[in-house]
């Protein structure tokens, strides 16, 4: 693997349409901004939507932390001009817009958490983490496809919507894939932030999301000042996509608060 220094990082690539508030959707892991193509249907905000490092159409780069990519994400937003915006994280794209309001809440207008957690990982999904990391460098991208697919749809999710999220999974690149065990491994305990959280956050989950269930989402929502908590039936892990016209319906009336 090459080693790489933060200066090098490259550009990311990105979508910017639509006018309005700005909205940054932040993917999950190990995926890419594909997985927001049904939000863009969601008019009256200025949609940003990158593929992290590694992720998508954008190169490895030197990642070593979640704090990398929130860092990335603030660079992507200063080169615009965007001085505050909204933000929506799916997963480990969440535990990015945690990393962001540590850093920089004042730019943070509004957010919104889908299908995440504000937790660290505990000291068995750290271990597991590394134990990925192996056997991703013995057999590739496929491993974490295969145990993760399971858990990103529910059993009814129409076929051709599975080998979409499968094709999106597998276009991930190693190095971006060992990048994000090792940030997700060592992120930060997100939780002493949350009572300072005080702005609107629309908090978003699965009914049937087994990587972070329903419970994560009602913890969050209970310590954030001022959270809507929408539970959308008959989802998984990708809410967004399995369930987009329930996941749209609860963005659309969040964002005509700003
Ligand atoms: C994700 O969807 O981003 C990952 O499942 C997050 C994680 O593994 O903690």
């Amino acid at each position: 693997m090459t080693s790489r220094k933060w200066h090098d990082c490259p550009i990311m690539n990105v979508t910017d349409q639509g006018s309005g508030t700005p909205l940054v959707w932040v993917h999950g892991f190990p995926l890419s901004s594909r997985i927001w193509e049904r939000q863009l249907e969601i008019t009256g905000v200025r949609h940003i939507v990158p593929d992290l490092p590694g992720f998508g159409r954008s190169e490895p780069a030197a990642i070593e932390s979640i704090d990398d990519y929130a860092r990335a994400v603030l660079r992507l937003l200063d080169e615009r001009g965007i001085e505050r915006a909204l933000f929506a994280g799916l997963s480990m794209g969440g535990y990015i817009c945690f990393a962001i309001a540590q850093m920089a809440m004042e730019r943070m207008q509004g957010l919104i958490l889908l299908d995440t957690k504000e937790k660290a990982d505990t000291d068995e999904a750290r271990k597991g983490r590394y134990d990925t990391i192996e056997k991703v460098g013995q057999k590739g991208v496929g491993v974490v496809v295969a145990a993760m697919l399971p858990k990103m749809l529910t059993p009814a999710a129409p076929p051709d919507l599975v080998e979409a999220v499968r094709e999106i999974m597998s276009s991930a690149s190693e190095e971006g894939v060992v990048a994000a065990l090792r940030a997700m491994a060592t992120r930060a305990d997100a939780s002493p932030l949350l009572h300072s959280m005080h702005f609107p956050v629309l908090v978003v989950v699965g009914d049937q999301d087994p990587i972070t269930p329903p419970a994560d989402a009602e913890r969050m929502a209970a310590a954030l000042p001022d959270a809507k908590l929408v539970v959308v039936a008959g989802a998984a892990h990708l809410s967004n996509m399995e369930k987009a016209e329930e996941v749209n319906r609860a963005v659309r009336e969040f964002v005509k608060r700003f």
